[in-house]
């Protein structure tokens, strides 16, 4: 304590002690040095010229200052006036404001091309606009399937928006960037991957009128986002809540819109009844009533060439394609105990490199014979629990396929852990790392039948009556290779569009009416708006009509009539209801939308074209979202 007091009284002196001869010599000097240097950068322009004349005008007698500053004022309008026609013969003339610098790169012929402000905004709608036209004609029950080949000369034929955008090869990064909305759209709600994009670029193209009349891009983001939290109050209002588990009418009507924009809306009944029961078997309810529903992992579809779809189904159970490894093996067993191994059932192998010296003749039968009881006594651990079928994902030595196949046991080898998984889920097993720690509990019980069958050439196992599985495996039959992969994207889609509903199970009026409904609430709200702002909002509204515009268009029918006539049902519609509740815009909602196969005006009620909410909330959200990113 007592340094520490010391020591600070010493820096106060030090501090407060007169500059020795020394130090302020040093000073001066430093002064004059940086007087004769000029003026400092960080000084103004201005400054610099106020200090010369003061300096001037100190030596110059009190006549001569009016000819100096004559003289100033002559050579400062000459460098001006210099540097302006200098500006014209410039290479690099530039026209933009600084916040509208967005640099794009875009390849012409190999190069690369700089594109800045207005430029860059329109062509990036431009891209965006091209993007969408490759998929318009692909929205809604009258739409086309298109037919891609791919560099290897393969061939995909679908409609389905995310599919052909996977295949389009583009290089415009905001073309690039379309194509990951769709992807993302997909892979968050797994449909309306085609109206994301139409809608996007039609938002993106709205844009243009206010960028040519020099709007702010974020004035018009602004406007954007207001309109969208706007647009998602209406979309609540809206929404008719059902319950999944009573309401299954509901629910398949809900399949059959998302089916019927397909190709294999022919099967529309089988598929939707697929979809519906593979999503309901991998729905598992917890405790405390959180629902989880994992497609991905637990309903897997096998496609089988050959046969026809109506021999298509879901399993109660698991199948997979695979052979027993001893043909003597049962090939059929009724209530089977089934154990799951992730272990080899061969002697322990080297990790990467193992040396072992024999010095005696001897020892070599030795090493033979600890392999062989090692395998023998993790068979004898196995045999112990009396399971019928052994199934590992590792391999199986011949030594322990004869020892189980004494035993009465069928055993598998190298099964996918993604499938070893799903057969623990079906049969109530629990998948093994170590035979010495295998108990009773582990023995799945829960399937009803065993079989090997032959389909084509090739025999699968099917585990199948199982007892509440929770997953379970979808055997689509085709004609052809390009029908089945079509279809099991269409049946992606539906079984996507029922988990969504599992989890929010609220509907949507498809067919265009939703979007019309909330333009026609935008407009109107949009005119109690005040500012620049307005304009932006107002055009959400617009944009959102081209999903009913886009499905009379792939009717073939008068796009302008059809359109006007919606709008004017909605406007009326939505007058009655604000005259019957004044607090509320939309509380008698209208359902009317177009007949996506007639191009007639119908009420979706009527037609049973149902949307879940999630999905629809979903494109909108992206899809605004993505256009003002890109502006
Ligand atoms: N029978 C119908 N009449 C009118 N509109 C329909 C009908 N069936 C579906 N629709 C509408 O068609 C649109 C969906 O079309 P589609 O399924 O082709 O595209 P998507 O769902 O946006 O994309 P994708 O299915 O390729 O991922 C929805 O707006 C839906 O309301
Ligand atoms: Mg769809």
């Amino acid at each position: 304590m007592r340094n520490f007091c010391e020591a600070s009284d010493i820096r106060l002196e030090r501090q407060q002690a007169p500059p020795t001869l020394k130090e302020s010599n040093v000073t001066t000097f430093q002064h004059q040095k940086m007087a004769s240097m000029g003026p400092s950068p960080g000084m103004g322009p201005v400054m610099v010229l106020s200090k010369w004349l003061s300096a001037l005008i100190r030596f110059v007698p009190l006549e001569g200052h009016l000819v100096v500053v004559a003289v100033i004022v002559v050579v400062v309008v000459i460098v001006w006036l210099t540097s302006f026609f200098m500006s014209f013969f410039s290479p690099q003339k530039r026209y933009t404001k600084p916040h509208q610098c967005t640099h794009v790169h875009k390849k012409t012929d190999a190069k690369t091309q700089r594109q800045t402000g207005r430029e860059a905004q329109l062509s990036n709608i431009q891209a965006a606009m091209a993007v969408a036209n490759i998929i318009r004609t692909t929205l809604g029950p009258q739409s086309m399937l298109k037919m891609l080949l791919d560099p290897m000369g393969g061939i995909v034929m679908t409609n389905d928006g995310n599919c052909i955008l996977r295949e389009v090869d583009v290089s415009h990064p905001t073309a690039k960037s379309m194509i990951e909305l769709s992807r993302a759209q997909e892979e968050e709600v797994g449909d309306g991957t085609t109206s994301v994009i139409v809608l996007s670029a039609q938002v993106l193209s709205q844009a243009e009128p206010f960028l040519m009349n020099k709007y702010h891009p974020t004035v018009i983001v602004q406007g954007y986002t207001k309109a969208l939290a706007y647009a998602l109050e209406v979309a609540e209002k809206i929404a008719v809540s059902i319950d999944v588990s009573k309401d299954q009418e509901w629910v398949s009507k809900l399949v059959m819109s998302s089916i019927g924009t397909k190709f294999s809306s022919r099967w529309n009944e089988k598929l939707v009844d697929m979809a519906i029961q593979a999503v309901l078997t991998v729905t598992e309810t917890s405790a405390s009533g959180m629902r989880r529903v994992d497609i991905k992992r637990y309903a897997k579809v096998e496609k089988i060439p050959g046969g026809e779809l109506d021999d298509s189904k879901v399993l109660k159970g698991i199948m997979f394609q695979k052979e027993m490894t001893h043909s003597k093996m049962r090939r059929r067993i009724e209530n089977p105990r089934i154990l799951l191994l992730d272990s080899p059932l061969e002697y322990k192998k080297g990790e990467s490199q193992t040396t072992m010296e024999i010095t005696d003749d001897q020892d070599w039968n030795t090493m033979l014979k600890l392999e062989e009881e090692y395998v023998e006594r993790m068979c004898q651990e196995i045999i112990a629990l009396k399971p019928d079928v052994v199934i590992t994902e590792k391999g199986v030595s011949d030594l322990a396929q004869h020892y189980l196949q004494k035993a009465n046991i069928t055993a598998f080898r190298r099964l996918r852990k993604t499938d070893n998984n799903r057969v623990a889920k079906a049969t109530g097993a629990t998948i093994v790392s170590r035979t010495e720690e295998i108990s009773e509990s582990d023995i799945g019980t829960k399937c009803g039948l065993f079989e090997m069958r032959k389909l084509g050439d090739d025999w699968f196992c099917f585990l199948e009556e199982c007892e509440d599985p929770k997953a379970c495996t979808i055997i689509l039959r085709g004609g052809s290779k390009d029908v089945l992969n079509e279809v099991e994207r269409n049946l992606q889609d539906a079984m996507q569009v029922v988990r969504n509903v599992v989890y929010d199970p609220k509907l949507l009026p498809g067919g265009g009416a939703t979007e019309m409904a909330l333009a026609v609430a935008l407009r109107k709200q949009g005119q109690s708006l005040q500012g620049t702002q307005q304009g932006p909002f107002m055009a959400v509204g617009d944009a959102l009509e081209v999903i009913p515009r886009t499905l009379a268009q792939n009717c073939g029918v008068s796009v302008i009539r059809t359109i006007t006539e919606l709008r004017a049902k909605h406007a009326a519609a939505a007058a009655v209801a604000a005259e019957s509740d004044p607090s509320s815009t939309n509380s008698k909602p209208c359902h009317i939308g177009v007949n996506g196969i007639t191009g007639d005006l119908i009420d979706m009620n009527e037609l049973g074209i149902w949307e879940p909410f999630s999905v629809k909330v979903q494109t909108i959200k992206t899809a605004i979202e993505n256009a003002c990113m890109i502006l």
